[in-house]
């Protein structure tokens, strides 16, 4: 079986950027921002995304782009005793969230759905209404039927293939998210309070970086890392298909300059609908996009076109995001054990839908395999291939790079103790801090569920 390639490098720029926009995007970093010190947070970000993120996603392109293979074996050509492992780590991590992932990127399809047909008006009586609504629609039946939906268009683009399935698909969806996102965003404008929701986004306050810097700082990493999806392999596989030798560094750049264009713009497309309709924003939690947004979509003057538009963008971003992770398991199956595509990328879909079927029964599930994916998995992933290439492939990792740039002198040195040292040390910190709130979370809320059967 010959591997297939992208046709065009767009494709694989646009395939990268559409994983990296998902919910990471819109829902967590216009909250933290305007909740951490607004634009002067965003500065804090924009340092860790050019200092720890860029160079974390160049680690999984050179390791993608060298071997040509999927995460499992990547690992195992380049690596030696334990390391040859890790690519395990990886396949069981995109099990477990594209499993929640589906079932939340049913709500948004539901969602829209609801905006169709209904209108939001339901969740406008009280916030009491709006919370009903979200329980409906996120567990019982409605839930599973979409997860189901959900899981069968991921599993139809990734049948499809490299060249026809995934690059077709993001050829449309990126440029779509882009151009809804923007046409909200001007929408928003035309709001009467969107200065005051610009000023809660982006009024500078160093006050809070000071006072809870402590805090801040793991913050921005961990979304550094989880906005670009690393971690998991995503990104090996996704250069894994590059047939020739391109510039990784300008790619990346790219992918990481769309990416964080993207979360900014959302910014100001959700605060000026919830400053609209008289309300703060709150803490986030998998409920409240819905319960608050649909509370707004019901005040603002066509809201209910606005809304189903925007329950639709969010939609295909997490198709385009959710596609890159069945991607994953797929070249698992297809490179190590040479099934088929289409057999592959059904087979794991049913596995998927399965494994996320408890998420649509109760939402603890939800918090039980996200906190567990999303604080450890990913971060351990992170750790361990940012110290297997800064540590033990490094002379390999900076001749790939290099190919496709030419010599780059210290800049490849720099590159390497950049990720030996601290992208490490970040990483490793956000890991300590992941497993201590996951530890929480199974004494504290999880033993509260578990103690209420
Ligand atoms: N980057 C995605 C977002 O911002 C989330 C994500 C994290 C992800 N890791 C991933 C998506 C791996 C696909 C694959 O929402």
């Amino acid at each position: 079986m010959v591997r297939e390639t992208w046709a065009t490098r767009v494709g694989f720029i646009l395939a990268a950027v559409g994983s990296a926009v998902g919910l990471g995007n819109i829902w967590r970093f216009p909250f933290i921002t305007g909740q951490e010190g607004g634009s002067a947070f965003l500065l804090v970000y924009l340092a860790f995304i050019a200092l720890i993120g860029f160079p974390a996603l160049l680690v999984e392109f050179v390791v993608g782009r060298r071997t040509e293979l999927n995460p499992v074996g990547a690992l195992q050509e380049l690596g030696s005793g334990a390391w040859r492992y890790v690519g395990y780590l990886f396949v069981v991590t995109g099990f477990i969230i594209l499993s929640y992932y589906s079932v939340v990127a049913g709500w948004f399809l539901r969602y829209t759905v609801i905006g169709v047909t209904d209108g939001y008006t339901a969740s406008a009586a009280s916030p009491d209404a709006a919370e009903a609504l979200f329980g409906s629609v996120a567990t019982g039946l409605d839930s599973l039927l979409f997860h189901a939906l959900f899981m069968v268009l991921v599993v139809a683009i990734i049948a499809a293939g490299i060249r026809s399935g995934i690059e077709v698909a993001v050829k449309v969806m990126v440029p779509a998210i882009i151009v809804l996102l923007i046409g909200l965003a001007a929408y928003g404008f035309t709001l009467d309070a969107s200065a005051e929701a610009y000023a809660y986004y982006l009024s500078p306050d160093f006050g809070v970086i000071a006072e809870n810097w402590t805090s801040i700082l793991p913050a921005a990493a961990g979304q550094a890392f989880f906005t670009l999806s690393l971690g998991m392999g995503v990104m090996i596989t996704y250069a894994s298909y590059l047939g020739e030798d391109r510039n990784l560094a300008e790619d990346a750049g790219i992918i990481v300059g769309l990416d964080t264009a993207i979360a900014v713009i959302v910014g100001f497309v959700v605060f000026p609908f919830l400053f609209a309709a008289g309300l703060t924003p709150g803490d986030g939690g998998a409920g409240e996009i819905f319960v608050s947004l649909t509370a707004a979509f019901a005040e603002i003057p066509a809201g209910r076109v606005i809304g189903t538009v925007f329950f639709a963008m969010v939609g295909i971003a997490a198709l385009s995001s959710a596609i890159s992770i069945l991607e994953v398991l797929a070249s698992y199956l297809m490179d190590e054990f040479g099934v088929d595509r289409v057999p592959a990328a059904a087979g794991l879909g049913v596995a998927v839908f399965v494994l996320g079927v408890p998420v649509t029964v109760d939402l603890v599930f939800l918090d039980l395999l996200d906190l567990f994916a999303d604080s450890i998995l990913l971060v351990l992933g992170a750790l361990l291939l940012a110290l297997f290439v800064g540590w033990v492939a490094s002379d390999a990792a900076r001749e790939e790079l290099e190919i496709g740039i030419g010599d780059l002198g210290g800049l490849g040195e720099a590159w390497i103790w950049v990720v030996r040292i601290p992208v490490v040390v970040v990483v490793a910190v956000s890991l300590y801090l992941g497993v201590v709130e996951y530890a929480e979370f199974l004494t504290e809320d999880f033993a509260d569920w578990l103690a209420a059967r």
